[in-house]
């Protein structure tokens, strides 16, 4: 497995694997991997290669951010990494991505204006940025998003199709600690007291569920029944918590086609997000 902090060097190996006729599997990640990463990780198994890039990404934090506390452990990841059968490890500096003078950005309206987007106004443009510019370096023939972060990935299908990239996209679904808590780097913020209080996200969810499975189909009803379940857990406090529709993100007074219910809720200082998507087939 090869570590490979230059642009230049990656595009080489890319352009050998190529013409030996290799497919590449590209895992975009900020590190700190854990079984959510690794699940990406293993379905990327379908092509001939496998691409890591590990980069904390600064131009999606906003100011107030925990860019600088971002957890980070080269060491621990490359191990994962080899051990699941990646190739190479894209690990760029802030500076090799963007020059002092950097000035284009890929910017989008509508599915970025919910959810996230509202709380964290400059965040999807970096994501859409970077992740351009990892398509552009890697040319992937498939990139692997996770279901987590949906409006995330939602963008990028958006992205791929509009701007036409030449990447298929694969959703990977969202993977769980034992207990239910949504598998993240960010969990390492917790206290042994916050960790508990943390399982009121996928408590939740499934509170949500059972409300659908009686029939109910009203997103305010659903809504506020699942904030007032969330409101017994004196930790937390939400950011937001919307039925929105799973592919324009914008939000629906009934689940009638696939909806998203996604949320953002503090536990702490700490901001997790949680989300399922409902089908009318619960
Ligand atoms: P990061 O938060 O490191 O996540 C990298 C990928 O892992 C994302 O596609 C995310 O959805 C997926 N992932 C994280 N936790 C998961 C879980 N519990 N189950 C399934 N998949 C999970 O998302 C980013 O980084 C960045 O925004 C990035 C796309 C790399 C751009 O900087």
């Amino acid at each position: 497995m090869k570590i490979v902090k230059k642009i230049e060097e990656v595009k080489s190996y890319i352009k050998a694997w190529k013409t030996e006729g290799d497919t590449v599997g590209f895992v975009l990640t900020m590190g700190y991997l854990h079984e959510g990463h690794q699940s990406l990780i293993n379905r990327a198994a379908e092509n001939d290669r496998i691409v890591v890039s590990i980069f904390v990404n600064p131009m999606q934090f906003g100011p107030k951010e925990d860019l600088a506390s971002y957890p980070r452990d080269l060491d621990r990841d490359s191990k994962l990494c080899e051990e699941n059968g990646v190739d190479l490890i894209f690990y760029p500096e802030p500076e090799e991505m963007y020059a002092p003078d950097f000035c284009s950005y890929v910017d989008m309206s509508v599915l970025t204006e919910e959810l996230c987007g509202q709380s964290r106004p400059v965040h999807f443009r970096g994501v859409c940025t970077v992740v351009s510019k990892l398509f552009n370096i890697v040319t992937p023939d498939r990139a692997y998003f996770g279901e987590k972060d949906a409006q995330q990935l939602a963008i990028i299908r958006r992205m791929v199709r509009d701007l036409n990239f030449n990447v298929e996209i694969i959703g990977c679904p969202i993977i769980r600690e034992k207990d239910g808590l949504a598998k993240s780097s960010r969990n390492t913020y917790l206290s042994k007291e916050e960790r508990k209080a943390a399982l009121v996200l996928s408590r939740s969810i499934e509170h949500g569920k059972k409300i659908l499975q009686q029939g109910e189909r009203n997103a305010a009803v659903l809504i506020d029944a699942m904030k007032d379940y969330i409101a017994t857990e004196p930790l937390a406090r939400i950011d937001y918590l919307k039925a929105v529709d799973a592919f324009s993100m914008q939000p629906v007074d009934e689940l009638k086609g696939a909806t998203l219910v996604a949320m953002a809720v503090f536990i702490g200082k700490t901001r997790l997000i949680d989300n399922f998507v409902f089908e009318n087939n619960i």
